[in-house]
């Protein structure tokens, strides 16, 4: 690769992430402070996902304030027509995805102008440090997941080898990932480890995937030494230099605040539109009085489960906000999924509002809201400890199962219901963090949030650690 520019000319930076909405989330967030400390960006998506932020974003205009900052686009190797719904990803992964887009990335790179001096790729893309290491270039791998989720994949091997998979007892401890044997239950490995059968390509994948993080010359991590410092602790007898760099929301909140920007000004990112009439909603609400209630991007859920859930918050004593996503319900049941949610808002207009999709960061700050029922996906999580809003977890795949055994038995910061859908249950648990014990974890989640937020702060652990990634990038430009 040509690498004959001047010395001042700043690094350039692509940035690859996965082509889903919670993966895209923390890497255009990263990009932007790679971007506010002067880095030249190309932030790399797929085809259907940029077509996506261009009808419902002002991207355009918003990184026109970074000079060199460049969307391109990549295939996802799936036809315009396909419903990537669920959890298509990984399931055309080896099949489509990998081989087709790991031929358009090198033709990218060969032909990118000025050369790229560093590329931050998605660590569940693998196939990014080959293509790395034939073209000369370093590849830093971020891991968007939970560094609970990334310590129990990377001990599948071990796990499997110590016969503790396949599960035989749901409830029982697993003594084989070390910093955790005192709470992970086999009913909290990811829930690919429910697969009868370890050949299982899912499982495979997954702790491929994993293990093969490791050989980048460096790891991201969105958490802070505060919050999983001790899971850090055991990572890092794997991969020795690891940037533990969030919350990245938060941390992109403080730095555009430091620049004297609005920090709501920054890019929403979202893949589908913003209902902005909830917050009008929450406005008319008293303090702490309702709980929100998302299942993420990737979630499904069939008719019958909705109305449980939805049973549950109408009987307990809270008011609620629900995000019912398009495409949300699944299998014979999605047909008139329309129905169902005009039959829901019908009758819950006196005690909550649904709808599509939420401006989740703007809603968890929100003095309305006094807690987060959710699928415990990694952003949604991190979002809620920055807020100091109690979780009643309800996981439904990957490193959710382990994020609600931590929010519930490592923080005591909410609830874990995983495993149950019974509309008495959701019910008991609304009613505990909204009112029976709402004092209680409102305190410790209050505490956790100052704790994280003081990390993003500058002298604090993750402010230091992105000022170390922003110094090693440079030097790999000289
Ligand atoms: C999944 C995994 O669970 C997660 O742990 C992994 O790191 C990425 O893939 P997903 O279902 O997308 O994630 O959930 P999450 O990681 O919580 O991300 C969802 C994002 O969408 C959050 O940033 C959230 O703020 C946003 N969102 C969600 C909205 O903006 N509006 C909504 O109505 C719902």
């Amino acid at each position: 690769m040509d690498k004959d520019r001047s010395s001042q000319a700043p690094p350039h930076v692509l940035v690859f992430p996965i082509p889903l909405q919670g993966h895209i989330n923390s890497m255009i967030k990263l990009s932007e402070l790679l971007a506010l400390a002067g880095f030249r960006i190309t932030f790399l998506n797929s085809d259907h996902n940029h077509e996506r932020l261009v009808k419902l974003t002002d991207m355009a205009t918003h990184f026109a304030r970074y000079p060199g900052f460049e969307f391109k686009t990549i295939t996802d190797g799936l036809p315009p027509d396909h419903p990537r719904t669920g959890n298509w990803f990984m399931e055309n992964y080896v099949e489509v995805i990998e081989p087709k887009t790991k031929q358009n990335l090198r033709e990218i790179l060969l032909n990118i102008s000025p050369p790229v001096d560093c590329i931050i790729g998605d660590g569940f893309l693998g196939f990014v440090l080959d293509v790395g290491k034939d073209l000369g270039i370093p590849v830093i791998c971020f891991r968007t997941s939970s560094p609970h989720g990334f310590w129990v994949y990377h001990s599948i091997p071990d796990i499997i080898q110590a016969g503790e998979l396949p599960i035989k007892d749901m409830d029982r401890l697993i003594t084989t990932v070390p910093g955790m044997e005192t709470y992970l239950r086999c009913r909290d490995l990811p829930s690919f480890c429910r697969a009868p059968d370890m050949e299982d390509p899912i499982v495979k994948l997954v702790f491929k995937e994993t293990r093969r993080s490791t050989q980048a010359n460096a790891l991201i991590l969105n958490t802070t030494e505060e919050l999983d410092g001790p899971i850090l602790s055991q990572i890092r007898t794997k991969c020795r230099n690891i940037y533990a760099l969030g919350p990245i929301h938060a941390q992109l909140n403080t730095r555009l605040k430091a620049k004297h920007r609005d920090p709501h000004d920054h890019f929403s990112n979202t893949l589908w539109k913003e209902d902005e009439s909830c917050i009008s909603w929450l406005d008319q609400q008293s303090n702490r009085s309702v709980i929100y209630v998302s299942f993420g991007s990737i979630t499904t859920m069939s008719r019958d489960k909705l109305v449980e859930v939805w049973y549950g918050l109408v009987n307990s004593k809270a008011k609620f906000l629900l995000v019912v996503r398009p495409n949300f319900m699944t299998g014979e049941d999605s047909e008139g999924e329309d129905d169902v949610v005009r039959e829901l808002l019908e009758k819950t207009k006196d005690r909550g509002y649904t709808v599509q999709w939420a401006p989740q960061e703007a809603v968890l700050n929100h003095p309305a809201v006094g807690g987060f029922l959710t699928h415990s996906g990694w952003n949604s999580t991190l979002e809620s400890i920055v807020a100091g809003v109690p979780m009643i977890c309800w996981p439904y795949f990957a490193d959710q199962q382990v994020n609600s055994r931590a929010v519930s038995e490592v923080w005591k910061i909410g609830l874990d219901m995983k495993d149950v859908c019974d509309r008495k249950v959701v019910e008991k648990m609304v009613n505990k963090v909204m009112v029976d014990r709402k004092e209680e974890f409102a305190k410790s989640a209050a505490e956790m949030a100052k704790l994280i937020n003081q990390s993003v702060n500058e002298g604090g652990s993750s402010c230091s650690n992105l000022d170390r990634l922003i110094e090693d990038i440079r030097e790999m430009r000289l």
